[in-house]
């Protein structure tokens, strides 16, 4: 792990966050999120908008929400997107996001769909500990997902824990 780690703070999204986030959106996914969706997705109630920054620059992001299901008189939480700058992956960062972000949902367990082809992905989740529970089929409209969850919320320990 870089100990550039150590310099990035973890905080709520801003507004002056948009540009750079968008701008990591576009360089990370084939069907980025619009600034209007990120713009109306912080406005949700239940919404946790975390922002990795380094040197006043965003450098990752997390946005997850939290549900509650009155059926199964529990709570749950979902991963609606993640991502870090491609100049500063395997760094930590995105563990420590998807760490502090399922903190403050505080819910008993975490859901998420990645796409299929997405390994790098799918394979950061996996040893986060989720495990593949199932494919939506095209949930992407031209891709299955591999829809994963986490319960119970334990983390693998982290370098100063
Ligand atoms: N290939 C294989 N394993 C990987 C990879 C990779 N490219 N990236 C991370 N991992 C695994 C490794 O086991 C890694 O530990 P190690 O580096 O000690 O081997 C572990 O995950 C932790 O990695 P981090 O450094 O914490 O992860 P990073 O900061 O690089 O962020 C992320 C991972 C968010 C998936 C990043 O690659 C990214 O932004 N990808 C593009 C956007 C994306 O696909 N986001 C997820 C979409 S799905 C959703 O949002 C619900």
């Amino acid at each position: 792990m870089c100990p550039v780690q150590f310099e990035v703070k973890v905080r709520a999204f801003s507004s002056g966050d948009l540009d750079g986030i968008c701008e990591i959106e576009r360089l990370s996914f084939p069907d980025p999120w619009s600034k209007l969706e990120f713009q109306m997705v912080r406005r949700l109630p239940n919404v946790v908008f975390l922002v990795a920054e380094l040197e006043g620059s965003p450098v990752g992001y997390v946005v997850a929400e939290r549900r509650h299901s009155f059926l199964r008189r529990g709570s749950s939480g979902r991963i609606l997107n993640l991502a870090v700058h491609p100049n500063f992956r395997r760094m930590g960062i995105g563990s420590r996001l998807l760490r502090e972000a399922t903190a403050m949902l505080n819910v008993e367990e975490v859901w998420l769909e990645v796409r299929k082809s997405n390994h790098a992905a799918v394979n950061f989740y996996l040893k986060s500990g989720f495990k593949p529970v199932n494919l939506a089929p095209r949930y992407y409209g031209d891709e299955d997902a591999v829809r994963m969850v986490k319960r119970p919320l334990t983390f693998p320990p982290q370098q100063g824990d």
